[in-house]
């Protein structure tokens, strides 16, 4: 049987997360961070004292190593990751590192991997764009900064951490120029994707919107 594959792309806030989820679980299909595959990779390179800005030397510490997911729990050599990858350090350095070719080419790889073993919904920032060009459905969500600034603060406040709003903001903006300025697969909207302002909708109305045309989509 052919596996359907949903993509939904968007900048850091823009509440890809929480809908890819959403709509994964209402269609009975896998969900696939692959934010948090970056992230992963971020810690094992952090771990092995790699430098960050060296291309080769990060592909190769990735070889050496296993990150797989499974549903929200993220695992890197068979240890649960799933609340390390959520610090801002580690976002940093996600973004950083996934600058690098050697990064996503041995990252293409595993998230393809998904996909030959279930229906999927991936989001992330090159899905529909690189990682899956066939898809079945392509969304690019996108929302005002300041906005996707407020649901970040409001995340990390959820966990306890305490940042302040202008920082989150400003390290928010650093991240957006990486991701849309870097050569190897930028952030874009993808050829054919539906975008969606979330700026003043809420995740549930978003879901909706996504469902529907996925239905429109899968029945024709
Ligand atoms: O979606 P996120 O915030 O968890 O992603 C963390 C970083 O990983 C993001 O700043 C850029 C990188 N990333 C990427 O380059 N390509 C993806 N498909 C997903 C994430």
């Amino acid at each position: 049987m052919k596996h359907r594959a949903i993509t939904i792309d968007g900048p850091a806030g823009s509440g890809k997360s929480s809908v890819a989820r959403e709509v994964a679980l209402r269609l009975g299909f896998s969900f696939l961070d692959t934010g948090a595959l970056y992230r992963a990779a971020a810690l094992a390179i952090r771990d092995a004292g790699c430098d960050a800005n060296d291309n080769d030397a990060c592909g190769r510490v990735l070889q050496g190593i296993h990150i797989s997911q499974d549903g929200g729990t993220t695992l890197l050599n068979g240890r649960d990751v799933s609340q390390e990858i959520r610090t801002p350090e580690t976002s940093a350095l996600a973004s950083a590192i996934a600058v690098h070719p050697s990064v996503r080419g041995v990252l293409v790889e595993v998230q393809r991997s998904f996909l030959s073993r279930s229906s999927l919904v991936a989001e992330g920032r090159d899905t529909g764009s690189v990682v899956f060009p066939d898809a079945d459905v392509k969304i690019y969500l996108h929302a005002d900064p300041e906005e996707r600034a407020r649901r970040r603060h409001a995340e990390l406040v959820a966990k306890g951490m305490s940042p302040a709003m202008e920082t989150v903001l400003h390290e928010m903006k650093i991240r957006d120029e990486r991701d849309e300025g870097r050569k190897e697969s930028p952030l874009v909207i993808p050829e054919s994707a539906v975008v969606v302002d979330t700026t003043h909708l809420n995740i549930q109305e978003v879901v909706e919107k996504i469902l529907s045309l996925v239905r429109e989509r899968l029945t024709d």
